[in-house]
């Protein structure tokens, strides 16, 4: 199957309430529809000619990503490479010593920092901080990134609870939520090429909400795909990026994906403007029970959300 199929196979199944959500917006559209057309050919022709360029990151989180994904590394490598990055530096102890870790003594520096968060948790609050810086770069866009940017933190912060709740190796879990719709922010600095492109030519304006949902849906997976790729991410983020919408899987040994799929749907849910019904609707769905995880509590987890992201969303405020 080539990519462009797989972008039209891959398409959101499950429901996306929210501020970008299609079904739930009314909108006049100052758009045309043979204008969406040439827009989604211009997507499909730019993922099947590998023209999708990944959110650039500061290299302190991709250096990092591959010192900890060598078996044999030491702390003070960990330290050096974080500490060419001031920025994050800083970044990181803020959120060292805020409620989202407990907020025990003051850390001070890096080496305390990552002695009391562990190797892996620094790697995702580092990569966190450096997603955020990224992705709320662009001007234009800068609602609709600060919503993804939210919805993938809280999801990053529910999947690593699921997992902990069911006590399965998290290593992956924060990682897996924070990039499960990586392809929505990569699709939208495509997009914004391609809009002023459109716009010049046909001599009008449009606003990101008339063609962004649509192209979110028909390629976020897709593209999440290259990017995973791309970015020589772990198999597991890998797959939670490709099948972050696929309740029934055959094959997801650590849980993770599942876990990814699940606090997505709680996600969207708590945080979009109808709570009650969709939360009703995971019930109805037997979603816990689908996912083999009927022993959790959908009471207790709609609860963690709504924490998670309160913290989450102070912490990296
Ligand atoms: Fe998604
Ligand atoms: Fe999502």
């Amino acid at each position: 199957m080539d990519t462009a199929t797989n972008a039209r196979s891959g398409a959101a199944k499950s429901p996306q309430p929210g501020v970008w959500d299609i079904s739930d917006m009314e909108r006049q559209r100052r758009i045309s529809d043979a204008m969406l057309k040439t827009i989604r050919k211009q997507v499909t022709d730019d993922i099947r000619a590998d023209r999708i360029k990944p959110p650039l990151l500061p290299s302190v989180a991709t250096d990092l990503m591959t010192l900890t994904s060598n078996a044999e590394f030491e702390i003070p490598e960990v330290v050096g490479v974080i500490e060419h990055d001031q920025f994050i530096t800083a970044s990181l102890l803020k959120v060292a010593n805020s409620a989202y870790y407990g907020r025990r003594a003051e850390v001070t520096n890096l080496q305390a920092a990552v002695m009391r968060m562990g190797v892996s948790n620094v790697r995702d609050l580092v990569f966190a901080i450096a997603f955020r810086s990224t992705i709320l770069r662009e001007e234009k866009y800068r609602l609709l990134m600060t919503t993804l940017w939210e919805h993938a933190l809280t999801t990053a912060s529910v999947t690593r609870k699921i997992i902990e709740f069911r006590s399965l190796d998290a290593s992956h879990a924060f990682l897996a939520g924070l990039l499960h719709d990586i392809g929505k922010p990569t699709l939208v600095l495509s997009l914004m090429g391609i809009a002023k492109e459109l716009e010049k030519r046909k001599q009008i304006t449009f606003e990101p909400q008339d063609y962004v949902p649509e192209m979110f849906e028909a390629f976020h997976v897709a593209v999440g795909g290259l990017i995973g790729a791309r970015w020589n991410l772990p198999q597991v983020m890998r797959q939670a990026i490709e099948q972050h919408h696929e309740p029934d899987l055959d094959n997801d040994p650590t849980g993770t994906v599942r876990a990814v799929y699940l606090a997505d749907r709680l996600t969207n849910a708590v945080c979009g403007p109808n709570p009650e019904q969709c939360i009703e609707q995971i019930e109805q769905e037997g979603v816990l029970e689908r996912l083999d995880l009927g022993p959790l509590n959908l009471e207790r987890l709609v609860a963690e959300v709504e924490k998670a992201r309160e913290e989450a969303l102070a912490a990296f405020a």
